[in-house]
Parts: structure tokens; C-alpha cells; sequence
């Protein structure tokens, strides 16, 4: 069987590329909306739906478990879609989000200060606070949504992206010994460029660095879970809409690696 991932649209890519690199031996299949990107300012029961969607997809193409790489679809329907849709439907398989392990990456070391950039969705369901307060941790959060990220990164314009989540950064009062939290899967990609621009004083979690060793260990424990993965390294990417600029977006996403189309 399969390990799923599930996007609004194409940022998840880059979650599945640093999976798929730190466990190259099984089977991945994606599954990205593009046909009803962005889910960030869509309503909590439009996101459900199409969540639900989804993952029906996505174990009818035989995925043992998936991953939610989409912080908004996470953020508002992970615990629903737990205990409802899994346990009435498909009972023999798991779904994962990305938000609770991102916030364990926040409450160690102990940082002074968090900054979320995320969804307008993902920061209007207060999820990384709720996850934040369960677990005692004392952090002072702030969380800005930052629709705009999206769209200029899609574009492939890296460079005004940059220029605006520093700016955001920057108002936000960010400084030594605070954690900037990338809370939304395209925003891996300014990474790199955002650390050049803060140095070490400010810490940039990104969750591309932070899945691969979770979902390791969660299959370490899981063996119930392992022992039904295949391992030929397959690689299927769907997209519910194909435009022609995103041959150009995957091969980034993916730093020009081959996946095969699966229709
Ligand atoms: N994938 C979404 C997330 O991680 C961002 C794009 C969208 O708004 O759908 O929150």
C-alpha cells in the first residue's frame, strides 16, 4: 500500500520531496486540489468537504496512510475527519496533519517569542495556540495571516514573497531568540532566503525539514501501519486541474526531480 499526501495544490510538493528523499523506499501518491486552491479563505465546511474528497481519493488509490501537508485543511478539519469520516468509512487506515508536529518543534528549545505566518483559515481556527495551550507551553504566539504569500509564490515571484513575509516579520517585533513559524506549505520555499536575512538570532520552522523525521518515527511505532507499505519507490502525483505553468511550479517544488504522471 500506499503513504498518501494531501494539498490544496502544489506547495505540499515540497513536503513530499523531503518524505520521499529521507524515506525513499516506499510508495507515495499526491494528491493535489488545484482546481480549488486556495483553500486559506474558504469556509470550514467547504474545506471538510473537500478534504473528505480527498482522502476518499486517495484510499481508493490504495493509501494505507496520509499525510494532510495543507495547514488549513489540518488546522480545520483534522480532528473531525479522526473521529467521523475515519472510523465510519475506513477504519483500517490513519491520516496525520502537519500542525501538531510543527508545534512540538516550537516548544523545544524554549524560545521567547513565536511568530505563525499562515492561511487567513489556518490563523482564524486558532489551532496552533489551542495545540500550544494543551501542551502547557507558556510561548507567546502571534499569528498574522498572509494571503499574499501564496499567490506570489505561485507566480514565481520568490523575490516579492521574500521582501513581504520579511517586512511582516520585521512589524511583527521578531528578534533574538524568537521562532518564526512557516505555517503553510508553499512557504518552505522562502526558507533559505529568510534565514539569510535573519541569521541565527531568529529560528525559521519549516515544515519540510520538520515531517520527515516524524513520519519516521511514527512508522517506527506503528509497525501495524508499516508492515502494509510497499516499497518500489513509486511516485504518482494527481492534480484535480492541470494548467500548463505548473510543469514549471512541480519541477521547482520538486528541484527538478521526475515523478510520473499517474492518468
Ligand atoms: N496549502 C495551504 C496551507 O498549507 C496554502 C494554500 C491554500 O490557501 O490553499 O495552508
Amino acid at each position: 500500500m500506499n503513504i498518501g499526501f494531501f494539498d490544496s495544490g502544489l506547495g505540499g510538493l515540497l513536503i513530499l520531496k523531503a518524505v520521499a528523499k529521507a524515506l525513499p523506499q516506499y510508495d507515495y501518491v499526491y494528491y493535489g486540489d488545484t482546481a480549488n486552491v486556495p483553500y486559506g479563505d474558504k469556509t470550514e465546511e467547504e474545506i471538510y468537504a473537500l478534504t473528505k474528497a480527498a482522502l476518499t481519493q486517495l484510499f481508493e488509490r490504495d493509501c494505507a496512510l496520509v499525510i494532510v501537508a495543507c495547514n488549513t485543511a489540518s488546522a480545520e478539519t483534522l480532528r473531525k475527519i479522526q473521529d467521523t469520516f475515519l472510523q465510519a468509512e475506513y477504519p483500517d487506515r490513519k491520516v496525520l496533519g502537519v500542525i501538531i508536529p510543527t508545534i512540538e518543534e516550537v516548544i523545544k528549545p524554549h524560545y521567547k517569542k513565536a511568530l505563525l505566518l499562515a492561511t487567513k483559515r489556518t490563523v482564524e481556527s486558532n489551532k496552533y495556540q489551542k495545540e500550544l495551550d494543551k501542551l502547557g507551553d507558556v510561548t507567546q504566539l502571534i499569528s498574522i495571516a498572509t494571503p499574499e504569500l501564496v499567490p506570489f509564490i505561485e507566480l514565481g515571484e520568490k523575490e516579492i514573497a521574500t521582501a513581504s513575509a520579511i517586512s511582516t516579520i520585521e512589524r511583527a517585533g521578531v528578534g533574538e531568540g524568537d521562532v518564526v513559524v512557516l505555517g503553510c506549505t508553499h512557504y518552505c520555499l522562502l526558507k533559505d532566503s529568510l534565514r539569510e536575512h535573519f541569521g541565527s538570532a531568529v529560528t525559521i520552522v519549516s515544515q519540510d525539514e520538520v515531517i520527515p523525521q516524524k513520519l519516521a518515527a511514527y512508522l517506527e511505532q506503528h509497525p501495524e501501519i508499516t508492515s502494509r507499505l510497499s516499497n518500489t519507490g513509486k511516485r504518482v502525483i494527481h492534480l484535480t486541474q492541470h494548467r500548463p505553468d505548473y510543469d514549471r511550479l512541480t519541477a521547482e517544488f520538486l528541484g527538478g526531480a521526475y515523478l510520473s504522471d499517474e492518468d
